[in-house]
């Protein structure tokens, strides 16, 4: 073997460097997060619900209740390929409180153009709060964003805001 050139010893150099480098972000990627469960109390949300799909119609009544005003409460069960109710129409509404389960596979439900977006498993209800803009009137589109099956692009709902 030759003996190594000048500029083999200085790419050695560097990989070692790069070596040392990772080593380095890794603890401190690891020492971070370490920080953040353990001492800071960060944990995944642990309120999971969940209910069980052969006793769906048990847990969980697709529909719309209005608990106080402006209040609502808006039961959706998202199946192959509709969500059930499919059109939801809310008066002037305050808070919402979306709780939405799967009766087969996964799904999504975004309505478009706000923050509210989730996965739908079955198995769990997804609980979502959501505090529409005070001026946000109109239809807007609901749709499912997780692939699901043959006919996920026809899964699609509305929700309609009405002021006055
Ligand atoms: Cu349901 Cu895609």
């Amino acid at each position: 073997m030759a003996p190594a050139s000048q500029a083999e010893k200085q790419a050695e150099k560097l990989e070692y460097i790069w070596i040392g480098l990772i080593i380095v972000m890794l603890t401190s990627f690891l020492a971070i997060l370490g920080y953040a469960a353990i001492a800071k109390g960060f944990t995944t949300p642990e309120d999971v619900v969940t209910c069980d799909v052969r006793k769906l119609d048990e847990q969980i009544t697709p529909g719309i209740r209005e608990v106080a005003p402006g209040v609502y409460e808006v039961n959706i069960t998202a199946r192959m390929w509709a969500f059930i109710p499919n059109e939801i129409v809310l008066e002037n509404p305050q808070k919402v409180i979306f709780r939405i389960t799967s009766a087969d596979v996964q799904h999504g439900f975004e309505i478009v153009g706000t923050n509210v977006n989730v996965m739908v498993f079955p198995g769990y209800i997804a609980e979502v709060t959501w505090y529409p803009p005070e001026d946000m009137e109109g239809e807007y589109l609901i749709l499912c964003n997780e692939y699901c099956g043959l006919g996920h692009q026809d899964m699609y709902g509305k929700l309609v805001i009405v002021r006055g």
